[in-house]
């Protein structure tokens, strides 16, 4: 079953066809981080008018290897005779960058009389975890979607039945990262420009305790599966002010803050994600979302769960937000409803 899937949930525009939920037909991504890295963060209205720019070009580039004609105007009606279902991010997200998504998905729908299925994104990210090149949970398994609007634990018990179990009750571990980028003069998105950073001082023993820098690790002790990353940010910022007082703000404490964050970070997730893993006697975490590309993360999960636990993370680009995943997710639930009946729901429940 070839599924053709659209993404626009925030400032990336995807489409992507995907062959059973796994076969990889084609993958297009466009995005307009680089318009926000200007401001530190994204402008929701900016984002919204690049989704426009993009989505046709987008979709027909997806289309390219089912098409006959490679050249000149291309027939997209005929192409889409070739593709079984369409799937559609219909929420969580940005609503004007929704909207863009879901109203060409509709618009396809009706004009060929395809089947259209509607997935929740946040959950999808999970589902980059079953395409061909990635190593295959076993279930039931542990699943951590963390990226920067969510960080949310699931009981994954069996290929399409998902509970939430928690997640953040305010910053999300990649807003997070971007948020202290940001304070720290980074650039955005802030999670590889701090795990850059860290890398330069990885290796040169105790880095925190040196520099007398020591941040929070919200929550961890505690025993519920919930996050919060707030608190973090308001250290940092602490942090940051201080040494400017003393006029020690500078490149190589830069350095030493973001190893620190990220340390603070990953080792609030890979706590609890192992505490969830423990607690639901499962033998596999997979991970998914922007924050899961993160090297550190996948090493402490690795470590901390003393091999006792397999630790599936997707390449990076599958990790962050395209249509792959969407496909794979619609596939296993293949629930379609009739194009009249869906919109953008931007407030959709990630408990869903
Ligand atoms: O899943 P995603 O592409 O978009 C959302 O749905 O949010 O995730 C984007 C987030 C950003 O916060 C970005 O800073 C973070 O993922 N991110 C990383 C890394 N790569 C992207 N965070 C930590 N380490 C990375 N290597
Ligand atoms: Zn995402």
């Amino acid at each position: 079953m070839k599924i053709l899937a659209i993404e626009t949930s925030c400032d990336e525009t995807a489409a992507a066809i995907v062959e059973d939920g796994r076969k990889i037909i084609s993958n297009i991504v466009a995005t307009s981080a680089e318009l926000h890295a200007k401001t530190g963060g994204i402008i929701p209205e900016i984002a919204a008018r690049q989704q426009v720019l993009f989505i046709i070009p987008v979709i027909e580039e997806a289309t390219l290897p089912l098409r006959n004609e490679k050249k000149g105007k291309p027939d997209l009606l005929n192409t889409f005779k070739k593709i079984d279902a369409l799937a559609v991010t219909v929420g969580p997200g940005l609503i004007g960058s929704l909207v863009v998504g879901v109203e060409a998905a509709k618009t396809i729908a009706m004009t060929t009389g395809k089947p259209i299925i509607p997935v929740n994104h946040v959950k999808a990210h999970l589902y980059a975890n079953l395409l061909n090149g990635t190593e295959k949970p076993d279930f039931p398994a542990i699943g951590l979607v963390v990226s920067g609007g969510h960080t949310e634990l699931y009981f994954w018990q069996s290929i399409n039945n998902i509970k939430w179990i928690g997640g953040t009750i305010d910053d999300a571990a990649g807003e997070a990262f971007d948020k202290t980028a940001r304070i720290l003069g980074l650039g955005f998105p802030g999670g590889p420009a701090i795990a850059a950073e860290a890398v330069k001082i990885q290796f040169d023993g105790n880095p925190g305790r040196i520099q007398n820098i020591k941040l929070p690790r919200p929550m961890m002790k505690e025993d519920s599966l919930n996050f919060s990353f707030s608190g973090l940010k308001t250290a940092v910022k602490r942090t940051v002010d201080d040494l400017k007082m003393k006029n020690k703000f500078n490149g190589k404490t830069v350095s030493y803050l973001s190893y620190e964050i990220q340390e603070s970070i990953t080792d609030v997730l890979s706590f609890k994600t192992i505490l969830a893993a423990e607690k639901y006697k499962v033998k596999t975490i997979a991970l998914g979302g922007g924050v899961a590309a993160n090297l550190r993360l996948k090493e402490k999960l690795t470590k901390e769960s003393g091999k006792k636990i397999r630790i599936c993370v997707p390449p990076p680009s599958f990790c962050t937000d395209n249509a792959l995943y969407i496909a794979s997710c619609a596939f296993h639930y293949n629930n379609p409803v009739s194009w009249k009946s869906i919109e953008a729901d931007p407030g959709l429940s990630v408990e869903v």
